[in-house]
């Protein structure tokens, strides 16, 4: 299971949902009495959850560490998403966000959130092969691509799954299934905050590159990485000049997509 941090979380979902709730809708929180946020890390979607709805949300991890965090904001319980530790039909919208992108067999994972809903299913996933990177330092789009190819290329999961979701839960036998677009994006601009500091300074010492080393190396040559990582670390220095400058902007659009669909009545 690929371990993810605080910090992390706190960065990538940084004003995700403080824009606009309401590729939501079909969630129909106001309605809902019992929220399970499946694979919830340290709770950045169920304080989501819980402020849309009047219902109690519950937090279900398998890592303690990020679920000691979530505990600071919602109950929480700690268990896997392919056998979760809730009775049959135990809560009436059983959802997640960016859980199934990071599993080797999301069908399993929501054959278990139909059997612990009573009513709806809701998983908000990405597609990652279509995030897009606008930035001033020019070589930077092409490069963030040629990574992420790489990296998606020796994936053992499905990282663009968000925009195949229905499929995934048709297949398991829920029914009126709908799909809503909702684009995160994310700006670096003066002022710099201290996260975007250290964002520019990994992309400048080729840090950032090489906690994904061991991955992209799988995929490929020992020449490829090199290169990619030489023209990394120049990317990056121009970044850290541009912003010694404050002239550097970087926007990245992670579009994710919010599938739901509910339990038939004669389960
Ligand atoms: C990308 S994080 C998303 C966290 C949170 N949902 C959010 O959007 O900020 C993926 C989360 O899924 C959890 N996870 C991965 N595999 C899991 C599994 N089999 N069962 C339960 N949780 C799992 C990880 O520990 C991590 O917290």
């Amino acid at each position: 299971m690929r371990r993810f941090d605080e910090a992390y979380l706190e960065r990538t979902r940084s004003g995700m949902w403080a824009d606009s709730t309401s590729a939501l809708d079909a969630l129909d929180l106001p309605g809902r009495e019992r929220v399970l946020d499946v694979g919830c890390g340290t709770g950045e979607f169920s304080r989501v959850l819980a402020a849309g709805t009047p219902g109690e949300v519950v937090g279900c991890d398998a890592d303690p560490e990020l679920l000691a965090v979530a505990r600071e904001h919602v109950p929480v319980v700690a268990g896997d998403a392919t056998g979760l530790p809730v009775p049959d039909g135990a809560f009436d919208l059983v959802a997640c966000q960016a859980l199934l992108v990071n599993l080797p067999e999301p069908a399993l994972a929501v054959r278990e959130f139909a059997r612990a809903s009573s009513d709806l299913v809701a998983v908000v996933e990405p597609d990652n092969a279509a995030v897009t990177v606008d930035s001033t330092v020019d070589s930077e789009p092409g490069l963030a691509r040629a990574a992420r190819a790489a990296y998606i290329a020796g994936a053992s999961v499905d990282p663009a799954l968000g925009a195949n979701a229905a499929d995934v839960l048709a297949d398991e036998g829920l029914v009126d299934v709908t799909t809503t677009r909702y684009d995160h994006t994310r700006t670096v601009a003066p002022p710099y905050d201290d996260a975007d500091l250290q964002a520019v300074a990994k992309k400048a010492n080729g840090a950032g590159l090489a906690s994904d080393e061991e991955h992209l190396r799988a995929t490929l040559s020992p020449d490829e990485y090199d290169d990619l990582r030489q023209r990394w670390r120049e990317m990056g220095r121009e970044a850290a000049a541009q912003t010694a400058d404050g002239d550097y902007r970087r926007t990245e659009t992670v579009p994710f997509y919010v599938t739901v669909g509910r339990v038939p009545d004669d389960r």
